[in-house]
């Protein structure tokens, strides 16, 4: 049986110009041979005004690289300054969407509600919704990450509860964001266990796959890969920081695979 290939989504936040998106385009030829090699697909989120530099680089590399976006307007187009249209994203061909990620939601008023409206219409254009929850610093100190995450899934639940398909949930603790700590992996599995609880219950139709995000880099990568080892339902990574550089990447996916 084929197994499906493994998703690295290298999350480029506000880190790049469109002049340096378009440098690191040049070595997608190597990306996507590398990709093919170890069964797996790189989906490169860009800011929203590069998002146009990639689509045009990937379009003969559409087999191992994909095109996400890092969120969207809870609307197919509308008066939402500062948002990107849904339409549009459709228009680039744009295979994924990053939403609710935790900087969203600090500085560009991301509500659950308004994650719970933006998957569905996501869904509905045939984009793969990337939902990231999680808890901050405080919540994990006193062990109340599972209710932040039920919170946080509730208006989800509703909004997807009649629908089939695909959607992407991303564990990524606010507190190992950038910080270079990641959860014990008994912990990931802990809340991935929660999550698929909650998603079995209220949202059974859909398929629902795991990622983990925080702090991915090869200093974690030892840690992450007992993940992998014991949780054949982790589905894939996100990358911040680590996925800047295209050295530090390559290495990431290699060391995935030692
Ligand atoms: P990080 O970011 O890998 O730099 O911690 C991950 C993310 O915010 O998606």
């Amino acid at each position: 049986m084929l197994t499906a290939p493994f998703l690295f989504i290298a999350n480029w936040k506000a880190q790049k110009t469109i002049a340096q998106v378009h440098e690191f385009m040049q070595h997608r030829a190597r990306l996507n041979e590398l990709m093919h090699e170890v069964n797996a697909h790189l989906i490169i989120c860009p800011s929203a005004e590069a998002l146009s530099t990639v689509h045009d680089a990937l379009t003969q590399y559409k087999n191992n690289l994909f095109l996400g976006a890092q969120g969207c307007a809870p609307a197919l187009t509308g008066a939402f300054t500062g948002q990107v249209p849904i339409l549009s994203l459709v228009e680039l061909n744009c295979s994924y969407c990053i939403i609710g990620h935790s900087e969203e939601r600090e500085y560009a008023g991301e509500t659950d509600t308004s994650v719970a409206v933006k998957a569905a219409l996501l869904l509905d254009q045939g984009i793969k919704p990337i939902i990231c929850v999680g808890e901050i610093q405080e919540e994990y100190d006193t062990d109340t990450a599972k209710d932040r995450i039920a919170i946080q899934l509730a208006p989800l639940c509703e909004s997807l509860a009649h629908k089939t398909g695909t959607c992407y949930i991303a564990y990524e603790p606010h507190w190992a964001i950038g910080t270079g700590k990641i959860p014990p992996i008994a912990y990931i599995q802990e809340m991935f266990t929660h999550i698929q609880q909650i998603t079995n219950r209220h949202i059974s139709k859909m398929t629902i796959k795991l990622l983990y995000g925080g702090s991915v880099s090869e200093s974690s990568m030892r840690d992450l890969r007992l993940l992998k080892k014991n949780s054949p339902e982790l589905t894939g990574l996100l990358i911040g920081n680590a996925s800047l550089e295209l050295q530090n990447l390559t290495k990431i996916v290699k060391l995935w695979y030692v």
